[in-house]
């Protein structure tokens, strides 16, 4: 297609089916309209559940990103600069209840996109939407201070938006990543362009099209579909991006970070982890099963805050892994829209990586006591059984590279040194957990645990109000709570230099 169409690319999301003939839809949202990509390229958007195409959309490239960053930048300056902080806020709430008022599209958007189950994907749009209130709030409370220089100054701050914002976003929680930084990038003031993954743009598109429904000027909120060597990298460098969002991989947030930094550009990466859980003999055994399933199973295993390591003491390992185990068999894999427990993996590459690390581990000796395959009659899509390990070796690479899938491995240990060297030793650490009914052990966990999360007796705690984020190779800065919106906002100090004070200090009459 050559020219922009005139349907709502809702109405063109809304009439995807698994299995017809896929669509192109031209998805370079730029300003108010969604146009094609410069070269008119397309790429393929896959059902992960069967590998046929869902749609087509634009493969943009630099062209396209500047095209996009200076109507940002062109948005930045107009009329969004008048809007008070007060209205911002207000239009964030609208954007909530728009996102709310159109839930179910997006939640099966997402499970057709994803693979993941269709129950999971409409937590995701209900957790977008809380996300959006949370900021929504803040932004008329992003006060500056008074900074004390004597009887001859005043001297303030105040917190301006950084500017033109570049998100380039992962592709297991689609809308929920994008929320995580665009919610307070626009409570700050910014405007922003969205890079949604490859293998997931759909309700990235579908978010553009809300804002503009919801009030948002044409340009606050812009997005380049394609791939990350194409328009990932060029906005990563673009002269008119102030400051750049990216959650993915290790390898590829490296590749991001040095980019922005050689254009001196202040970057937030959430990268992965390969998160221990540790559980202790104390331990509430039964809800620790229920965390460590839902902490490694939840959308498939493709969360950068899954449980990949359980650690389980000597007196309960053997108890704990059989019922872990038989827990774990239970769980139903299918289709995103069969709303089962498991879906597929979003990709064939991911299908073939996770394949790979099993195989590997393997080879390298563990003990395979579930799974490890494409479970019997899915065979067409990307899925996996959920996957557990045991006896696996700490120097393997299934016990230290991320694996992104529904893969667990067990170790033993039976003291706090070794579970703490254990769950210490890779150069990962976004999220770690301890299992214990001993308070005195577990704050001496918390403290000792090199994670930017730490979670007792529990997993995935927290929300948008907790900041997030991680240390070592797990990433730079922190995203959510108050925390996660001063990353959109710039100091600026001004001082005001007084006449000098009358000798008595008294008032000048
Ligand atoms: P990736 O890190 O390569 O992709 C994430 C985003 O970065 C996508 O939007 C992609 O288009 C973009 N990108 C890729 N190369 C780029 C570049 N040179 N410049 C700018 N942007 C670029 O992740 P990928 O390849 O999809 O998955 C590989 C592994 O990454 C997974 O197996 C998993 O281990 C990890 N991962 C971690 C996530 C997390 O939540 N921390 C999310 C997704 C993947
Ligand atoms: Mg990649």
């Amino acid at each position: 297609m050559t020219h922009a169409s005139s349907v709502p690319i809702l109405d063109r999301l809304a009439a995807l089916e698994p299995g017809a003939k896929a669509p192109t839809i031209a998805s370079i949202f730029v300003g108010a309209s969604a146009r094609p990509a410069a070269s008119g390229a397309t790429l393929k958007v896959e059902d992960p559940s069967t590998g046929s195409a869902l749609a087509n959309v634009s493969r943009g490239a630099a062209e396209d990103v500047d095209a996009a960053a200076t109507a940002a930048r062109d948005a930045l300056s107009g009329p969004w600069s008048a809007i008070t902080p007060q209205a911002r806020g207000a239009m964030l709430l609208d954007l909530a209840n728009t996102i709310e008022a159109h839930a179910e599209l997006l939640a099966r958007l997402e499970a057709l996109d994803v693979g993941k189950p269709l129950s999971q994907a409409r937590g995701d749009i209900g957790g977008a939407a809380t996300t959006l209130r949370y900021n929504a709030g803040a932004a008329d409370k992003l006060e500056g201070i008074s900074v004390p220089l004597g009887s001859d100054f005043i001297d303030f701050t105040e917190l301006e938006p950084l500017g033109v914002t570049a998100h380039i976003m992962p592709w297991n929680f689609p809308l929920g990543m994008a929320m995580r930084s665009l919610a307070p990038a626009l409570a700050a003031g910014c405007t922003a362009v969205l890079k949604p993954a490859e293998q997931t743009p759909l309700t990235t598109l579908a978010l553009a099209e809300l804002a503009l429904a919801a009030g948002f000027p044409p340009g606050v909120v812009n997005v380049v579909t394609g791939f990350g060597e194409e328009a990932g990298a060029a906005l990563a460098t673009h002269p008119l991006i102030d400051g750049v969002t990216f959650t993915g991989s290790v390898a590829t947030g490296r590749l991001v970070g040095a980019a922005a930094g050689g254009m001196l550009k202040p970057v937030v990466l959430e990268l992965g982890g390969k998160n221990p859980m540790i559980i202790f003999d104390d331990a509430d055994f039964d809800r620790a099963v229920d965390a460590a399933l839902d902490g490694a199973f939840d959308n498939c295993g493709q969360v950068c805050s899954s449980v990949s390591r359980l650690l389980v003491q000597d007196g309960i390992r053997s108890a704990f892994l059989d019922r872990f185990v038989e827990r774990a068999s239970q769980l139903k894999v299918a289709a995103g829209l069969d709303d089962a427990d498991i879906g597929p993996l979003v990709s064939a590459e991911q299908h073939a990586k996770v394949l790979g690390h099993i195989k590997s581990a393997r080879t390298d000796g563990a003990t395979l006591r579930l799974g490890g395959g494409q479970p019997a009659g899915l065979d067409r899509g990307y899925f996996v059984e959920p996957t557990v390990f045991q006896d696996v070796d700490p120097a393997s690479a299934i016990a230290r590279e991320e694996t992104f899938g529904p893969v667990v491995t067990a170790f033993p240990f039976s003291t706090e040194t070794e579970a703490l060297t254990l769950a210490n030793a890779l150069p990962y650490g976004l999220v770690a957990g301890v299992h214990t009914s001993d308070i005195d052990r577990a704050m001496r966990f918390a403290r000792r645990l090199a994670a930017g999360s730490v979670w007792i007796n529990g997993w995935f705690i927290g929300g948008v109000q907790a900041p997030t984020g991680g240390v070592k190779d797990s990433g730079v800065g922190r995203e959510r709570g108050i925390a996660g919106i001063h990353n959109y906002l710039s100091i600026k100090n001004i001082g005001i230099q007084l006449h000098p004070s009358p000798s008595d200090g008294r008032p000048d009459d």
